[in-house]
């Protein structure tokens, strides 16, 4: 039912490039951790959950360039680095990258390189297995919050292809419908400047056999204010102990339009968005893209040349505006932070 983000095929990694959606399904499959590089960079690979484990792999594709090379372990310490500079502020692209980093460097002293190499593959699996299970636990508690009738609104795109498995919040809606037969109608935010709720998200729901109505970003007052809303869901980039959330850009205006409204704004997310080194939202980085996103539509330029840009592609939260946590151990209701504390301490790493 769902398209296969990545795929693990045991000396390479094939992936779904994600920025030709919805328009073709084109699969690249690749030795070379540069191009893992790249496709993070370029969203080719991209929601936080699947950025972990395509950089876990990526560490992989890497660790066997490494072997040819003279010393392995600065070779692995340039690739970490290549995969820790690609976007920062989905946390879960460093929280891989340490457990990778775990494996490696407690081998240091071993010497046998294929051994550590071996190691390494056997972690990126485990985070992409636990990642799939995860994402399968979200969606059931997720679904469990929505009732017969819901009129549900979410913003991006967190389904299978952000994730791997069902997904976060997009994983709640699917297994709602498919999974509880319940009957929701669903709103998607385009999702400006580059459309993941348009392309992706609307592309999602389609191919899955549930009907979505597509909305631009400044449409959700609106529906909102008209009563065409019941829920809000989406998911996270980084969650701070605090509860605040950093997610796709214009998040935080759907949330104060909901608080607003009286609307429940839920955020599902794994506990490994949750940053124990993130006190509050004013911790977490804040990635700013290539202002041509925001002058182009669709490839075609839609404002005057030399125009001053701002694109910043997330922004944050605060935790007094979320309803609820969505999490693979349960719905988190506030006071948030000794809650996301203990859950987030309970989780390896
Ligand atoms: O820039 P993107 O497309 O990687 O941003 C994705 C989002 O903001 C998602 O909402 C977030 O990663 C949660 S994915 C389950």
């Amino acid at each position: 039912m769902f398209l296969r983000a990545l795929e693990w095929k045991g000396r390479s990694l094939r992936f779904l490039d994600q920025t030709r959606l919805p328009w073709e399904e084109v699969y690249v499959e690749t030795e070379d951790y540069r191009d893992i590089v790249e496709a993070i960079k370029h969203l080719r690979i991209r929601g936080a959950p699947l950025i972990g484990v395509a950089a876990a792999y990526g560490l992989c594709l890497g660790a066997f360039e490494g072997l040819k090379s003279e010393d392995f372990f600065s070779f692995l310490e340039r690739v970490d680095l290549e995969l820790r500079s690609t976007r920062p502020t989905a946390v879960n692209l460093f929280w891989a990258l340490d457990r990778m980093r775990a494996i490696w460097s407690a081998q240091n002293a071993l010497g046998d390189w294929e051994e550590v190499v071996d190691r390494l593959v056997a972690e990126a699996k485990a985070i992409d297995a636990e990642n799939v299970a995860t994402s399968e636990s979200i969606a059931r508690f997720g679904a469990a919050l929505f009732e017969n009738g819901d009129r549900v609104l979410t913003h991006c795109n967190t389904g299978p292809l952000a994730c791997g498995g069902w997904g976060t919040a997009l994983g709640a809606i699917l297994w709602a419908v498919h999974r509880e037969g319940k009957k929701l109608t669903v709103y998607a935010d385009e999702t400006r400047p580059i459309l993941q709720g348009a392309r992706l998200t609307a592309f999602e729901l389609l191919k899955s056999g549930i009907p979505v109505t597509l909305v631009c970003d400044n449409m959700a007052g609106s529906l909102m204010s008209r009563g065409h809303i019941t829920k809000v869901i989406v998911g996270a980039d980084r969650i701070a102990m605090n509860g605040d959330v950093a997610n796709k850009i214009g998040t935080y205006t759907i949330a104060v339009l909901a608080y607003h409204h009286g609307i429940p704004f839920y955020v599902a997310a794994p506990l490994s968005t949750v940053d124990p080194e993130a006190k509050t939202g004013g911790d977490i980085p804040i990635e700013e893209r290539n202002p041509q996103e925001v002058t182009t539509f669709g490839g075609v330029t839609v404002a005057p040349s030399g125009v001053a840009v701002y694109n910043p592609a997330f922004d944050v939260t605060p935790s007094s505006l979320v309803h609820a946590f969505v999490t693979e151990e349960g719905v988190v209701y506030p006071p948030f932070e000794e809650k996301l504390q203990a859950l987030r301490s309970k989780r390896r790493k």
